[in-house]
């Protein structure tokens, strides 16, 4: 299979972190951090270099100038979650973006002051949707609808969630969910969620942390009101790296929306007139805050650049086969010591798969990573392990299964 992998090339466009023995580490841990593309450092130290050279110049002088730098990244960041290029911009990190849509998206009245998200969601979502209810003077324990798998099951039923909105319609105003769940791996169908919330007059919204760059998106075909994510997992931007916002098109012009304002956001033909008076730009960009930072900004364009070259579609290919892969290998296991609670059906996840692992997980886990496999534990019981299709090959896949079987036992 990797002989005959097109993409098996793009693995040497990443560097690899070693053991000490200077072995490659199996690393099946991008769906946390990303790998360093090997061309990364040559765009910070383009930045760098014209910083030195030209000072405050470099914003309209640098060999891709400041001033528009984050613009870059805009048309292949639309591509990559199916967007038209003015609902995009790069910008701030993940929870920040998320606090300054729900500023503008989440007015709650009487009525309809509820939001939805996932029992169990990134802790950040929930302390961020919990201090907006808060912030607006209502109750968790009455606001916030947390979904919630049946008895005996880990993941969410299509027919439920769309059962609760139906449900509580009247009084949902933002519905907010992760578009591949960070704990179970589960791929959510956006666009029937969407529709079922539109229905209802909500909100829709989600959070692409663990879905921008691992499976394809149609964000404006599937109408999704805002989305936001982070560009550190399978984008591969760095740690910490900034992330991207969208806001549908329909939005564009609502200028009317209370939103916190930045002199980033304001029309940017009279942004340095320094006027008193705030007049956004038009589109996702009209919601930025600051000037961006270059240099966090500089290791995502190299990124970027490899997915433009591979193409989602082929990786997304790949990504089902070697997910195949490794849930076949495992599911040949004999070992009751765990489970894997990520759906089985490829539709409905991405390239992560979620393992429970009964008794001593923690330690199963170390040990694993004593013999250079590593993915990551998340507490009570989950083992994440994820063959990022850039950069894994199958024999990564069969050596890792291999080593995980041998921590078991
Ligand atoms: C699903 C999800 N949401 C939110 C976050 C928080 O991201 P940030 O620290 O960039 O705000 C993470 C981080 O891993 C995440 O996985």
């Amino acid at each position: 299979m990797d002989a005959a992998d097109p993409l098996a090339r793009f693995r040497e466009r990443f560097h690899f972190p070693k053991r000490t023995s200077g072995e490659e580490i199996l690393y099946l841990c991008g769906h946390s951090l990303g790998l360093q593309p090997k061309t990364a450092g040559s765009y910070i130290e383009q930045a760098l270099r014209d910083w030195a050279e030209l000072g405050v110049e470099g914003h309209f002088h640098a060999k891709d100038p400041w001033m528009p730098y984050h613009r870059l990244l805009t048309r292949q960041t639309a591509e990559l979650v199916g967007a038209e290029a003015a609902e995009v911009v790069v910008m701030n990190s993940l929870t920040v973006n998320l606090h300054l849509m729900m500023a503008s998206f989440y007015r709650p009245t009487r009525q309809k002051h509820k939001i939805v998200i996932e029992r169990g969601a990134f802790p950040s979502d929930q302390y961020a949707v919990k201090s907006q209810i808060l912030y607006h003077n209502f109750d968790p324990a009455g606001s916030l609808v947390e979904l919630t798998p049946r008895e005996g099951e880990s993941c969410l039923r299509d027919e439920d969630i769309e059962a609760c909105i139906e449900a509580e319609g009247d009084s949902i105003a933002l519905i907010m969910l992760g578009g591949v769940n960070y704990a179970t791996g589960q791929l959510f169908d956006m666009a029937g969620i969407t529709k079922a919330g539109h229905k209802s007059g909500c909100i829709v919204a989600f959070d692409l942390a663990h879905a921008a760059g691992n499976v394809p998106l149609h964000l404006h075909d599937c109408g999704a009101d805002f989305a936001v994510w982070c560009s550190y997992k399978y984008l591969n931007g760095g740690p910490g790296c900034v992330g991207g916002c969208f806001v549908h098109q329909r939005h564009a012009r609502a200028f009317d929306l209370p939103r916190f304002a930045g002199w980033w956001g304001h029309d940017e033909k009279v942004r340095f007139q320094m006027g008193p008076e705030f007049h956004p730009m038009a589109g996702a960009e009209g919601w930025q805050l600051s000037n961006p930072p270059i240099l966090a900004l500089a290791p995502l364009r190299a990124s970027m650049e490899i997915f433009s070259e591979a193409g989602m579609d082929r990786l997304r290919a790949k990504s089902m086969s070697l997910t195949g892969y490794m849930e076949f290998l495992l599911r040949q296991s004999p070992s009751t010591k765990f489970s894997i609670i990520t759906p089985s059906e490829p539709h409905r996840r991405g390239a992560q798969l979620s393992i429970r692992l009964t008794g001593h997980g923690r330690e199963i886990c170390d040990r694993l990573a004593t013999r250079g496999g590593l993915g990551d534990w998340r507490e009570p019981d989950i083992f994440r392990v994820a063959a990022v299709p850039l950069y894994n090959s199958y024999r990564d896949v069969y050596r890792f299964v291999q080593q995980f079987s041998i921590a078991l036992q």
